[in-house]
């Protein structure tokens, strides 16, 4: 506890003390002032202590991990904690309701299980998307349609979005200002930016920087996949601990199809990996679309989406889901091979050409078998950490 820090939670209890929320203060006439821990240790218990923070910085990388897209942006320990605190807050939401977490749950990889996720103001209009391994990847354009520049431009626009958090400035919406002085007014954010930034400024450059440092820090690779890489030479050989249905769905995965020029396969894998590159299994930032243009609506087309999360933990190890996939969030893996199995392009102006031969919408004529394997191999890139690692869960207590 330095003078500075005694000086500043001094101010933070006198501020308090004029206001009604504080009037439940046991001694309100010789109050002690509250030193930063104990602000901390109020709102947290011990989720967060400020002399001991959790490891976001040094965390282990697996050697055969070559992609970074962030290596001008580091994690300290300091700042995603302040991005942990952030993105579980309700407080960022106009009525108090919606946090980042709401729609991006732990549980389910950072995604969600409602098709369309609820927000303040209704239901979002495309599915949300997992949360895991930003980093690792080449693209660095974010959301579905890539339409958020950077990682930091990103993590503010749902706080000024009128459906999911309500601080968009129109309509008699308050705006992002108007969050920012309400993060401002709270006495653990007062403690935690100045932790991190060395005064209780808060700005949108610094909320930006906090949310994204967490959300860079979300990894996963602890799967079985990782296992069998580690071990193996490269990505084409046999993995020793994957079944024989594993690495021939590995195998398909991977290798291109010899395509007629009706587009009707003849040979070879599926060129899943063409798009979602193995060992990041992150998506080529060069893509146009994959066939699935529907809405959740149900009205229109949706021709623009060209990214996809990770299929890190698409779903669980045991093949449960963690939510719907695609945007419109309606997909199960089964589901998922028939479309790729036989892409329509009907009212489709902007299909993928590596989808297709001569202009015909690929076929690939999945057997049976071929079908059983990728998915089984799909399973292998499912992690455990992810789900239960407190680094990245709720400090406020669990979710109700
Ligand atoms: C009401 C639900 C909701 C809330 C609240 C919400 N998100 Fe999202 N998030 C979504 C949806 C839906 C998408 C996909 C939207 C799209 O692409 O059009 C998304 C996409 C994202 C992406 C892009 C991921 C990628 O791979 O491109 C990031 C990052 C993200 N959200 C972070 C956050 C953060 C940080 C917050 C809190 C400040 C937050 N979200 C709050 C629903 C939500
Ligand atoms: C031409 C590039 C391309 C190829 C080839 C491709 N994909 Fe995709 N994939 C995408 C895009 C883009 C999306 C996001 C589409 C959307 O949500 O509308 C996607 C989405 C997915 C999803 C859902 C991800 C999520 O988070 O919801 C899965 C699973 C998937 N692809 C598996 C595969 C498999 C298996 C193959 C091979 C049979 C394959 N993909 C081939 C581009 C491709």
């Amino acid at each position: 506890m330095n003078f500075k820090h005694t000086i500043c939670s001094a101010i933070i209890l006198s501020l308090c003390l004029f206001s009604a929320s504080c009037s439940d203060d046991p001694d309100p006439v010789a109050p002690t002032p509250l030193t930063d821990d104990e602000i901390i240790t109020r709102t947290f218990g011990d989720a967060i202590e400020l002399e001991n923070l959790a490891n976001y910085a040094n965390q282990n990388v697996p050697r055969y991990i070559r992609k970074n897209n962030s290596a001008a942006m580091p994690i300290t320990d300091a700042g995603a904690t302040l991005g942990r605190v952030l993105f579980y807050d309700k407080q960022l939401s106009v009525d108090n309701t919606i946090s980042c977490a709401s729609c991006h749950k732990q549980a389910l990889a950072f995604g969600d299980d409602d098709r369309a996720s609820v927000g303040v103001n209704g239901n979002t209009p495309r599915h949300s998307m997992r949360l895991l391994n930003v980093r690792f990847a080449d693209e660095v354009q974010f959301f579905w349609d890539e339409r958020a520049p950077s990682l930091e431009a990103q993590t503010t626009t749902p706080i000024q979005d009128h459906i999911e958090m309500g601080f968009s400035g129109e309509g008699g919406d308050p705006n992002l200002d108007d969050a920012l002085a309400k993060i401002a007014a709270l006495g653990y954010y007062q403690v935690l930016f100045n932790f991190v930034y060395g005064d209780s400024i808060v700005t949108e450059q610094r909320v930006q920087s906090a949310l994204s440092q967490f959300v860079r820090s979300i990894q996963s690779f602890d799967s079985r996949y990782d296992e069998g890489r580690a071990q193996a030479a490269g990505e084409l050989e046999p993995f020793t601990n994957f079944t024989a249905l594993e690495n021939l769905g590995k195998q398909l995965f991977v290798a291109p199809p010899a395509l007629d020029t009706e587009g009707v396969r003849i040979a070879g894998g599926l060129a899943c990996a063409g798009c979602h590159r193995a060992p990041e299994f992150d998506i080529d930032p060069e893509m146009q679309n994959n066939g699935v243009i529907a809405t959740i609506a149900g009205t229109g087309t949706d021709l623009t989406v060209t990214r996809a999360p990770t299929l890190r933990n698409v779903v669980r190890a045991d093949g449960t889901g963690n939510g719907g996939l695609m945007h419109t969030g309606d997909f199960d893996l089964d589901a998922v091979l028939d479309h790729y199995n036989r892409i329509s392009d009907e009212g489709n102006t902007n299909l993928d050409n590596r989808l297709a031969s001569m202009g015909n919408p690929q076929q690939l004529l999945l057997t049976p078998a071929e079908r059983e394997a990728v998915i089984a191999f799909l399973k292998t890139l499912a992690g455990q950490d992810l789900y239960t690692n407190e680094i990245w869960s709720d400090p406020f207590g669990p979710m109700p």
